[in-house]
């Protein structure tokens, strides 16, 4: 499986006007989970499941959900999950009518801006993040004004009207090519990168590029520290230690990978480690833990409480009720759709 991005096309459940009993349409979709959520689990699950399913035939609708989602979304409901450029990417390739998005607020938001006739739900609108409420867009303005000619690079992670303000996006997936074709385009040799100061930290020592920055950090990967990993190693000789760039750039460099989600889950099922030990949130290893059985893992548990907003029954009331529309004002989305079409085709 490429956690970069897993697509299932199709519903396994008969279609709607079926008759087929509840019991067996949940052993259907049992089938999906097996081996990642225990049977007594599933079965508090299984009838919003069931509901999520015909709803999305009714809708038109596909549930778009982030690595950081919970087991029963991630592998229960999911159509498409991946990490934030995969979900960017299928959000402008998709033809359904209606996209839900399993993940947090700025992620709906790219997903609007890429496809602003389509309908675009996120289950919780409080789910935000520590990164996107650190900047607005008079900050990235004043930026600007204070450093001309150099190029603004904006981590997806942030508001359409941050966007708006910005050269070219880039997530953890891409950040580092991003960086390295804007300033060869733009031929200097130092860029804006915002708003978060370990990302761009930890680019800036994978590039040599200087980095003007913000005092952004995630709240859940500035948690770490390199005494977690010392203890880590000493918990489980011979660990994998696999850190996302969102962490500080000393735990980075104590770690023996970096990458994005997809990255992090890639080098799991490709390189098959005995033991490994992912510095990121915590779903993450629950989502890939049963689908790579030869691996160990070592398991610290970082929360983001804004990720754990969206719930099975959140999605199902979002679809019954089409709730909650995100939308973005169309002059601030045409311009952030530059920004985010140029990460793209990067
Ligand atoms: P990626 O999935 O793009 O690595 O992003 C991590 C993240 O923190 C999203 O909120
Ligand atoms: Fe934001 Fe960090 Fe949560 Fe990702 S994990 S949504 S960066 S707070």
């Amino acid at each position: 499986m490429n956690y970069a991005l897993a697509t299932r096309t199709t519903s396994l459940l008969p279609p709607p006007q079926s008759t087929t009993p509840r019991l067996a349409q949940a052993a259907v979709l049992y089938s999906r989970v097996r081996g990642q959520i225990p049977k007594l689990e599933w079965d508090s699950f299984a009838d919003d499941a069931i509901a999520i399913e015909r709803l999305k035939g009714e809708h038109d609708a596909i549930v778009l959900a982030h690595n950081y989602q919970t087991p029963e979304i991630f592998h229960g409901v999911a159509d498409i999950v991946g990490d934030s450029l995969a979900l960017a990417r299928e959000a402008e390739k998709t033809s359904a009518s209606v996209i839900v998005l399993a993940g947090v607020h700025f992620m709906a938001e790219t997903a609007k801006i890429l496809n602003p006739s389509k309908t675009v739900l996120i289950p919780d609108v409080r789910a935000g993040c520590s990164l996107a409420d650190s900047i607005t867009a008079a900050d990235v303005r004043a930026l600007k004004a204070a450093h001309p000619g150099v190029p603004v690079v904006t981590y997806v992670n942030t508001s359409a009207e941050v966007k708006a303000e910005t050269d070219v996006c880039c997530t953890s997936g891409n950040a580092k090519k991003v960086v390295e074709a804007i300033t060869r385009e733009w031929g200097v040799d130092r860029v804006i990168m915002i708003p978060d100061k370990y990302l761009a930290a930890n680019i800036g020592a994978e590039t040599g590029i200087e980095m003007i920055t913000w005092d952004g950090a995630c709240e859940v990967h500035e948690r770490f520290t390199p005494a977690d990993i010392a203890e880590y190693r000493e918990a489980m000789p011979g660990v994998a230690v696999l850190a996302h760039p969102e962490c500080p750039p000393e735990v980075v460099a104590a770690a023996d990978y970096s990458g994005s989600t997809a990255g992090i889950a890639d080098y799991i099922s490709l390189r098959r480690p005995a033991k490994a030990v992912l510095i990121t949130e915590c779903s993450m290893a629950d989502n890939i833990a049963a689908l790579n059985p030869r691996t160990e893992f070592l398991r610290p548990c970082n929360l983001c409480p804004h990720m754990k907003r969206i719930t099975l029954g959140g999605i199902r009331r979002s679809l019954e009720t089409m709730t909650f529309e995100v939308l973005v004002d169309p002059a601030v989305a045409s311009r952030a759709r530059l920004a985010v079409e140029r990460m793209l085709a990067i």
